[in-house]
């Protein structure tokens, strides 16, 4: 081992989930339903009727799975929590159950020195919430404030990193645009109202978190560059209009008070004008990390026929594509950490989510599941964000999506994303030949991925 890509110390290494994709049980305990309880419910929505009751089993499971954690040396584990669990209404009456729960992972965490960063929002709104309006009414602010402040005060100190909301864009382009995801709405007119709202909730979160909380605080957005497919003035444009849409604009109202100007352009008469001025005070409360998801790229061309963006990605020939259709690009996410620090500045900054969804058998096969592809994607990725730190980013942690094969949303069961692999019929756990190699990384701080592939199969 050369030691060329030693990490800096106290490099946070760690994996993430998300409540509804591994819970399972999600009415256990006193717990309401949430918009992914009807939506899953609902005949057609999603890919071969999955649901997440059962998921993982993970509330069930939880200590095995830190056992499998500590096995595999992990420092830090993202979580999110359900928000219907705690507060089964979302606001009013709390379920102590719910808080209990949680409270329990954490400490099982922290026994095993593993650092929990946990997320209040992974998309599963309480269902009782939308009949109200969810994220297009406005007080969903202060309801999304006061449920952070219930876990501010039942956690604080035992979680010291906190995310307020995972991947806004998702949350309205999937729920409120094109509807595969929960609420399934498909609203042009609402999109940008739920967006604007999310944003306000993370921001009054934030400003709770300064009166009671005493660590740190950030937000986690999913970036993919737009790199344009010619040298056309369209095809750029086209490229500055979906990079504005996708990363700019939940990253703005954080860091500059205001969306991007080409906001106005893709949505036309949806865009509401002028937004309330004060809103921005509380979008653009100061955060002390940004979290960065990154799974791909997109090569963008102008499109006339897509409505909004008229923009369309192009497929790049003998490049490697995951299960879900996503090119295998590494330079994307050294170019976004350059992209982060260029745009907003030195805010710390962690991967919080990465990963590729390749073909594993659904049972094991002598016991391993040998899974090259996602080895490969791992190794890119990190030496990726080797030479981003090497480059002066401030970058603190990576976390692999995922700790565990899991729910892919509509896409219920059918890709795999685990670096365990989970045997649907009975819930067995199987660390994959990624899982070892990812933990061998971590042993050595980095060191491991100057190793080549053959070494990686005789992991043990
Ligand atoms: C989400 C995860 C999801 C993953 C893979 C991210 O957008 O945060 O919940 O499973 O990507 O699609």
């Amino acid at each position: 081992m050369t030691g060329a890509t030693k990490f800096p110390p106290n490099f946070l290494w760690g994996a993430a989930t998300a409540a509804y994709q591994i819970e399972g049980s999600p009415l256990a305990d006193g717990a309401g339903p949430s918009i992914w309880q009807g939506f899953s419910h609902t005949p057609g929505l999603m890919l071969n009727g999955d649901t997440g009751d059962i998921a993982t089993d993970h509330y069930n499971r939880w200590q095995e799975d830190i056992g499998l954690m500590a096995e595999l040396g992990l420092k830090a584990y993202r979580f999110s929590t359900s928000w219907s669990r705690i507060l089964p209404q979302g606001k009013g009456a709390i379920n102590q159950k719910g808080i209990d729960f949680y409270s329990r992972l954490v400490d099982g965490l922290l026994e095993k020195g593993i650092e929990p960063l946990l997320t209040l929002y992974h998309w599963d709104l309480p269902e009782a919430l939308d009949h109200i309006g969810g994220w297009l009414n406005r007080d969903i602010s202060d309801y999304f404030g006061d449920y952070a402040n219930v876990l501010f005060k039942a956690l604080d100190g035992r979680v010291k990193k906190w995310v307020t909301l995972n991947e806004p864009w998702v949350v309205t382009d999937g729920g409120y645009l094109f509807g595969a995801l929960a609420p399934g709405h498909k609203n042009r007119y609402e999109t940008p109202i739920a967006s604007h709202n999310l944003m306000r909730a993370h921001g009054q979160a934030v400003k709770n978190y300064r009166e009671i909380g005493k660590h740190e605080i950030g937000l986690v957005v999913n970036i993919e560059p737009k790199y344009p497919a010619s040298d056309s003035k369209e095809d750029i444009a086209a490229t500055k209009r979906a990079a504005a849409y996708m990363n700019h604009q939940y990253l703005d109202p954080v860091f500059k008070g205001k969306y991007p100007d080409e906001m106005a352009e893709i949505f036309e008469d949806a865009w509401p004008k002028p937004w309330p001025k004060e809103d921005f005070e509380l979008t653009s409360q100061k955060v002390d990390f940004i979290g960065i998801n990154y799974y791909t790229r997109s090569v963008t061309a102008y499109e006339p026929n897509n409505w909004h963006l008229k923009a369309k990605g192009v497929r790049v020939p003998h490049k490697t594509y995951t299960e879900t259709g996503w090119e295998v690009f590494e330079d994307g996410l050294y170019d976004t950490l350059k992209w982060f620090k260029d745009n907003y500045g030195d805010t710390p900054l962690y991967i919080t989510e990465n990963g590729s969804a390749f073909f594993d058998p659904p049972k094991p096969v002598n016991g391993k599941i040998h899974d090259p592809l996602r080895v490969d994607y791992l190794q890119r990725h990190l030496k990726a964000i080797h030479r981003a730190i090497s480059d002066g980013i401030d970058i603190r942690g990576y976390m692999t999506w995922s700790l565990l094969d899991n729910l892919e949303w509509s896409l219920g069961y059918s890709k795999r994303f685990g670096i365990i692999h989970v045997d649907y019929e009975t819930c067995n756990r199987t660390i994959k030949t990624s899982g070892r190699y990812y933990s061998k990384i971590i042993e050595t701080n980095g060191e491991a991925l100057d190793l080549k592939e053959p070494f990686i199969d005789t992991i043990k």
